[in-house]
């Protein structure tokens, strides 16, 4: 449901999630519109003035609390000092659209939960980044998992890779949200605990670091109902994003950068006959859809899209918003056992 009235945000952080992902999904989107920025960066400001005008571009995050016509906050900076802000923001009756990952430390991460109940219990909502969950393949995945098309999943692998040459500071050290774990893996261990609905209790990592903390990492893991897991994460290598699901009964197979890239098969061997036409099919289906996600730039992008117009139909409606704080809370300690796990060399239970 739309608010009654179009809600103002501001953006804190002009970089890459802040400016490309975030501004160009809000932009002509109904219900919410960009009225401010902040960023300490004079280039960013720069940038930011060319698209919103100078009047209502900062420099300190603390003009966007003092606002009182800034209805949202879209917290888009890298990790450090972001816990603070979301709290302050929360606590001033603004609404929050925090990226991931919640936090780094437990204790912070601890105290964003509690800001979020607090604020869920006035009536302001917080909702952490999880743009892969609004991605229009995962939410498929969800739907046929749930209505017990494969059976219940058993095994999941995951692959998300990248290729940075060029990395901004905070993207070198753990310690300030970089690193494979911190920020890419945590997207698939969330997937995991949102298809299954299990959580991960106990996972083994290895890491390497040849050009920065965690460049590359694989994980194994296991979750409550028995279920395990595997990822590959790397920062090194060309693009894929990738997940798979296998159950009793069938498989599904998502590809996040493919508009064609959902399948699922029930029984059977890949490419026998059934796969074929059932594989066919599903690429007819996803071809007539073609049209919309171009619109929105594409299947990927169209899921920031997609999660802005659900914050939006959830501060309408009062509703609580599909990606918690809590549920970053639950993400991040998988991937805090997981970088002790790659530091100790030994599997850890989740949460010790
Ligand atoms: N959900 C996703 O798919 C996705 C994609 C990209 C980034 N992210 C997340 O978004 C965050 C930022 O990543 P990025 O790639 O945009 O980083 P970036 O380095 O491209 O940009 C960060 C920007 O924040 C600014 N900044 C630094 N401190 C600030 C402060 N105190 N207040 C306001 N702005 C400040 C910097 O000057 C810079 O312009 C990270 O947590 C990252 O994990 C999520």
């Amino acid at each position: 449901m739309r608010p009654k009235r179009e809600l103002r945000v501001a953006i804190a952080g002009w970089g890459r999630a802040g400016s490309h992902l975030h501004a160009g999904s809000l932009r002509a989107l109904p219900g919410a519109r960009l009225v401010a920025v902040c960023d300490p960066d004079a280039d960013a400001r720069a940038r930011a003035a060319g698209e919103i005008g100078a009047e209502r571009v900062y420099a300190d995050a603390r003009r966007l609390l003092d606002d009182p016509a800034i209805d949202v906050l879209a917290l888009c900076q890298p990790v450090p000092g972001r816990a603070g802000l979301a709290c302050a923001a929360l606590a001033a009756g603004k609404h929050v659209l925090l990226e991931k990952p919640l936090a780094i430390d437990a204790g912070e991460s601890d105290r964003l939960v509690a800001a979020e109940a607090a604020a869920t219990a006035a009536g302001v909502k917080a909702m952490l980044g999880m743009n892969m969950r609004w991605h229009p393949h995962a939410l498929q995945a969800r739907r046929r998992i749930l209505a017990g098309e494969i059976g219940a999943p058993e095994l999941l692998a995951s692959t998300i890779t990248t290729r940075h040459d060029d990395v901004p500071p905070w993207r070198r050290t753990r310690a300030t949200g970089g690193g494979v774990l911190n920020d890419m893996a945590i997207h698939h261990v969330d997937l995991w605990r949102w298809l299954t609905g299990s959580e991960v209790v106990e996972v083994s990592a290895c890491a390497r670091s040849r050009e920065w903390e965690d460049d590359s990492a694989a994980i194994s893991a296991r979750l409550s109902d028995g279920a395990l897991a595997t990822a590959v994460v790397g920062e090194r290598t060309v693009n894929d994003n990738a997940l798979a699901v296998f159950g009793r009964d069938g498989a599904i197979a998502l590809s996040f950068y493919r508009f064609d890239g959902f399948t699922l098969r029930r029984g059977g061997v890949p490419g026998d006959r059934t796969d074929r036409m059932s594989t066919a099919l599903h690429r007819l289906a996803q071809i007539v859809g073609l049209p919309a996600t171009r619109r929105h730039r594409g299947l990927w992008l169209s899921s920031y899209r997609a999660q802005w117009r659900h914050f939006i139909d959830c501060i309408g409606a009062d509703r609580a918003p599909g990606s918690s704080f809590a549920d970053g809370a639950r993400a991040g300690a998988v991937i805090r056992a997981a970088i002790e796990s790659a530091r100790r060399g030994a599997g850890v239970a989740v949460g010790a």
